[in-house]
């Protein structure tokens, strides 16, 4: 029977190689001989649970679309009626709102690992820029996303952020005007959301993960140590030309990712099943009440994962000086391997300066976060949002200066290995 089953496999696969050459060198290109450097540490899961999270946002995503009405009149009653009505309808919509979350605690600290191990050096700067670029995709979709129940904060939330282009001299009135379709967030605001977040993005941000992946399997994955393997000795177990240092990523990092996936999911659940609002940080309280355009919510506020580019915003006094602020937070990051001039990548093997200053722009980060999710109302917290956009934005700017002045350690020959 076995023997069966194997002769009716192998003569499948021959049929589809016969018809499908190309096939298996792809995927021998990108799994089973795609040699991963055998030092990978706990940083290098989360651009797999970023492709797990993204796996997720779509199928629920299909699901909840079977069930919403993108209308302002209709929309928040339908995000009710799958929350109570539909056949588990709760869950699908509690997986895909803890999932934004989630995706976004996944792809903060997958660019902290960046920052860390220097990923972003050359030869993977074209892996950074399509990161970067996934990023900003990322943060429209869930903007977007964030309107379409049309609650409290989706309505005010879109009218402050719009409301921002404003500030562009000439050009910014009309061009708020456009972006709504209305003088408001109003029925034709939500439904050009809707057709962007459902379809032009998830397009648009799947073909740039492919783009992403591609781009660094023609380089090779780094890792904690910031060795090029391929620049290595060559020769492993399963190949005399592979590098020295890497591994097979299938099977060997397929399983260990899996063990990973599993523990992710558990943690997933627990926040899904027993606390989906996350008190207020993944699901805010003033969402659950339908848009009026007439009661204005104490504090507007974006979810958390926007809230230190608001903070930045906010602290700055002028309007048009603050979306400027803002924008550059995030524009100054594609810049990054550019600005660093370090001869190493690792943090392990760069000097005390280097850890100090990244622990200072990540200190900063969160902090800006603390305060752009508060109600903005206390100037001294003012006053330290300013200190601290201005510590996130030094970060940057001397970074030329201290990857260059900062002692480093001689960086081993091969990769290292820690138990
Ligand atoms: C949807 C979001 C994203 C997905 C699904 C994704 C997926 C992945 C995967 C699967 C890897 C290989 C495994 C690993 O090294 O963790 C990777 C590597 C990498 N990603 Fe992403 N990524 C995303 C967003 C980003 C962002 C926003 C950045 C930074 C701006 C970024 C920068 C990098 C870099 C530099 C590497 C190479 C890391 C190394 O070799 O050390 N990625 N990504």
């Amino acid at each position: 029977m076995a023997n069966l089953i194997m002769r009716t496999a192998n003569s499948a696969m021959d049929w589809f190689n016969e018809r499908a050459p190309g096939f298996m060198p792809f995927y021998r290109k990108h799994m089973s001989e795609y040699y991963a450097p055998k030092n990978f540490n706990l940083w290098y899961i989360f651009g797999i649970l970023a492709t797990v999270v993204l796996v997720n946002q779509i199928v629920t995503g299909i699901f909840l679309t079977m069930h919403y009405k993108p209308s302002a009149a209709e929309a928040f009653a339908s995000v009710e009626y799958i929350m109570r009505d539909v056949d588990g309808g709760w869950l699908i919509r509690y997986m895909h709102s803890t999932g934004a979350s989630l995706f976004f605690i996944v792809v903060y600290l997958h660019m902290f690992r960046g920052l860390m191990y220097g990923s972003y050096k050359k030869p993977r700067e074209l892996v950074w820029i399509l990161g970067m670029l996934i990023y900003l995709v990322l943060m429209a979709e869930a903007f977007m996303g964030y309107v379409l129940p049309w609650g409290q904060m989706s309505y005010w939330g879109a009218k402050v952020i719009i409301s921002l282009f404003g500030a562009i001299p000439k050009i910014g009135p009309a061009l708020t005007e456009w972006i709504m379709g209305d003088y408001l967030p109003a029925d034709a605001t939500l439904n050009r959301f809707f057709a962007l977040h459902v379809i032009a993005m998830p397009l648009v941000l799947l073909l740039l993960v492919v783009l992403h992946l591609g781009a660094l399997h023609e380089v090779g994955s780094n890792n904690p140590d910031g060795v090029e393997i391929k620049k290595g000795p060559k020769g492993n177990r399963w190949s005399p030309t592979a590098p020295a240092d890497g591994v097979p990523f299938h099977p060997y990092y397929t399983v260990k990712d899996t063990f990973f996936v599993a523990m992710f999911m558990i943690i997933a659940a627990f926040i899904i099943f027993y606390t989906p609002g996350l008190g207020g940080l993944f699901l805010e309280h003033d969402n659950f009440s339908e848009a009026n355009k007439l009661v204005t919510p104490a504090h507007i506020k974006p979810v958390w994962y926007f809230t230190p580019y608001y903070a930045m915003l906010r602290v700055v006094p002028d309007k048009l000086g603050g979306v400027i602020v803002m924008f550059a937070a995030i524009a100054v990051l594609f810049a990054v391997p550019w600005l660093d001039k370090s001869k190493v990548k690792s943090i392990r093997y760069r000097g005390l300066i280097s850890k100090i200053a990244l622990l200072i722009f990540a200190v900063s980060f969160v902090w800006l976060g603390k305060i752009g999710g508060g109600p903005g109302t206390d100037p001294v917290e003012t006053i330290v949002g300013r200190v601290l956009t201005v510590l996130y934005f030094l970060f940057f700017f001397t970074m030329p200066i201290w990857t260059k002045i900062d002692k480093t350690k001689a960086v081993p020959e091969r990769v290292t290995m820690h138990d």
